[in-house]
């Protein structure tokens, strides 16, 4: 995470929001935002998470096969981020890559490598979710700037012999709803005159409403079918990692699965919704606890801009 802090009472002081309606309409308390001064970028983010994934994984950069970023704000538009994560890292043997799916990026990165290592063209990988959002954020939009945050997680996914692992991903989405969350930086529909740049057409946008109630529908439905593919009861999840949006929207997602909420990891408190990044940064966070034991059937549930959306149930079998 990066080290500077913007607590809700920070926010007080750039927009017209409180923290007592920052904190009951989505439970978050504080976030990381990148820092200017450093030139704090996605890819140095991602550098940082990579590094320590690799440590405590005890594997050493010129073994891995694959690099793969979910992101929606790469460094630039191209080369991808997982190229400066290659280079920084000295991984010479790495395919590197950059997918775009808005905060369920990380969950389709990590189903893309599993593919490929079951395919055999891929033994070990590293599967990163990072961002900086404060650069598209609109900062006098309070209905989004409230929300959105820094930070990046990383995981080390290796093939095994022995079962377990990543049981069955679920991705899904729904092209149509675009418009309920979207940033218009890097199009290549250019604006008609300089006018239109003054409007700030780059900035996040977002129908935070209708998002909301799309999300839990979402999240309950391709959490039934992870669990009903791999004939698991909702007793029989261990933990859920959810992208950490809202804590509403996590308690309406948990109460509707029947999962109890100390079964289900949240630090939105600390961080707000890092997008595609969310999720590996509450995994480690989670792991680090000590709230993971081997054979445990761990979540994973995202939605996001697209709309997309998925779940991955995980046998942790560390
Ligand atoms: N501080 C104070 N008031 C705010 C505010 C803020 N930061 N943001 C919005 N408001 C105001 C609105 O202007 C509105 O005022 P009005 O009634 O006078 O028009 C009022 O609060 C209620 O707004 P509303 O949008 O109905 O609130 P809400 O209960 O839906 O909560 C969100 C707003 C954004 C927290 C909620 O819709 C949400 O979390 N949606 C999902 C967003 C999301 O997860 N996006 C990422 C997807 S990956």
């Amino acid at each position: 995470m990066p080290e500077r802090i913007l607590s809700n009472r920070d926010l007080e002081g750039i927009v017209d929001t409180s923290d007592e309606w920052i904190m009951r309409r989505s439970g978050i308390k504080e976030r990381r935002i990148s820092s200017n001064k450093r030139k704090e970028k996605t890819g140095d983010l991602a550098i940082r998470a990579s590094l320590r994934a690799l440590e405590m994984a005890g594997v050493s950069p010129d073994k891995l096969d694959m690099i793969v970023v979910g992101t929606v704000t790469p460094d630039r538009q191209f080369p991808s981020v997982a190229c400066t994560v290659q280079e920084a890292l000295n991984a010479n043997n790495a395919a590197a890559f950059d997918i775009s799916a808005g905060c369920s990026g990380f969950l389709y990165a990590l189903e893309t490598v599993n593919n490929a290592i079951r395919s055999g063209t891929c033994g070990t990988a590293l599967v990163i979710g990072a961002e900086c959002l404060s650069t598209i954020v609109n900062w006098e939009d309070r209905g989004t700037c409230v929300l959105l945050a820094d930070g990046a997680g990383a995981t080390v996914v290796s093939s095994a012999t022995e079962q377990g692992g990543i049981l069955s991903s679920h991705l899904k989405s729904d092209g149509k709803l675009w418009e309920l969350l979207y940033s218009s930086y890097g199009s290549s529909h250019l604006p008609e005159t300089l006018m239109d740049m003054d409007q700030k057409p780059f900035f996040l946008k977002m129908n935070g409403n209708r998002l909301f109630k799309k999300a839990i529908e979402c999240l309950c439905s391709i959490s039934r079918d992870a669990l009903r593919h791999n004939s698991l009861s909702s007793e029989e999840i261990d933990l859920v990692v959810p992208h950490q949006a809202n804590i509403r929207i996590i308690q309406a997602m948990a109460n509707n699965l029947d999962i109890p909420m100390d079964k289900v990891y949240t630090n939105l408190h600390k961080y707000g919704n890092t997008s595609s990044a969310s999720i590996p940064i509450a995994l480690d966070e989670a792991n680090r606890e000590g709230l993971l034991s081997k054979g445990d059937n761990v979540l994973l549930v995202s939605f996001g801009a697209g709309l997309t959306w998925g779940a991955s149930i995980v046998r942790w079998s560390i």
